[in-house]
């Protein structure tokens, strides 16, 4: 069992919890994630590490109520424990497992948006950690959506606020920014984007005609995290990948994001993933390697 520290309503529907889960805080890094199940019979939710604290062994996790299973766990309190919670999974952002020295010559645009706020604070927070100041632009819908500002401006080089109704900092979607900061003579190496899926799309459509390099961090519909299930199959490039081990994080400009968000809208029906199944063969899961 793991065991609730600390809940905080961050804003409407969206919580931070302080989890006690030493062997994931131990070995984790920025971009990884872990999959929570409240009990033994419960929904298997996959949620990106906000932060972590190797002395104390604790995770902090942010997450939004989409459904039963997080609206289950919102009522959880200090006290209260998970039944699993498994990490880390996936693959840590490349920024922090290249050189540093290599990391450090780059000009770094993080773009975070909504709740993806959570996942870009570890790997922001980590570079500045080693003396890398990173620009962050976070978008939010309103002002009272906006999640860890203070936090992140702590450990940004630059923060950009930009609200889509213009109820505080910038007004506009991300990418307005993004162009202004461009415009206005910054120039960039490398743009980190996470976000909905629609955000990252159009991160990547801007950065591609800007030409800076660009990595997003996908988070579909998982289940098993093992690349067994075939609920995080996307295509990037001419490839067939699994964000939970292949990813989280790709190439932005390979990404094939109407492909990506079509097949998340199908796979919620047993109907669905049952066409998904046989349209996709071979190629739905990525298996174990012995399942022939
Ligand atoms: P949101 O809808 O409030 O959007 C956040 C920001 O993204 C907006 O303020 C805007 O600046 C930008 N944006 C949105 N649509 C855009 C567009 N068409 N063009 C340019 N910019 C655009 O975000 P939210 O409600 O917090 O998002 C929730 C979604 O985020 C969920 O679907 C969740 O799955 C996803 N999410 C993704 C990650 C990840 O790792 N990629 C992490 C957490 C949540
Ligand atoms: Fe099952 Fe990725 S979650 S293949």
């Amino acid at each position: 069992m793991y065991k609730i520290l600390e809940v905080k309503e961050l804003t409407t529907n969206i919580f931070s919890m302080v989890v006690e889960a030493p062997r994931v805080a131990k070995s984790c890094l920025p971009g990884q994630f872990v999959i929570v199940r409240t009990n033994e019979d419960s929904e298997r939710i996959p949620l990106t590490i906000c932060d972590y604290d190797r002395n104390a062994g604790t995770i902090t996790i942010v997450f939004q109520i989409v459904g039963a299973g997080t609206e289950f766990m919102s009522k959880l309190k200090a006290g209260d424990s998970f039944h699993d919670f498994v990490g880390p999974l996936g693959c840590a952002s490349e920024l922090v497992t290249d050189e540093v020295e290599v990391t450090s010559k780059k000009k770094i645009l993080f773009v975070a948006g909504g709740v993806g706020t959570a996942p870009v604070y570890p790997q922001v927070k980590w570079l500045h950690e080693h003396n890398i100041d990173a620009d962050v632009i976070v978008g939010s819908k309103t002002k009272d959506l906006l999640i860890l500002e203070d936090e992140m401006k702590a450990v940004a080089g630059n923060l950009y606020v930009t609200t889509d109704d213009g109820s505080y900092g910038r007004s506009g979607m991300v990418t307005n920014t993004i162009q202004d900061l461009v415009n206005e003579g910054n120039k960039y190496d490398v743009c980190v984007a996470i976000g909905p899926m629609i955000m990252m799309k159009f991160v990547c459509k801007l950065t591609k005609e800007l030409g800076i390099p660009t990595i997003v961090s996908l988070n579909p519909i998982m289940v098993d995290g093992t690349g067994m299930c075939g609920a995080c199959r996307v295509t990037v490039g001419d490839k067939v990948k699994f964000a939970c081990v292949d990813g989280p994080e790709f190439d932005g400009h390979l990404v094939n994001f109407d492909e990506a968000m079509k097949r998340q809208t199908i796979y919620k029906t047993a109907e669905g993933r049952a066409f998904l199944a046989a349209k996709e063969g071979d190629t739905h899961h990525g298996g174990c390697g012995n399942c022939k």
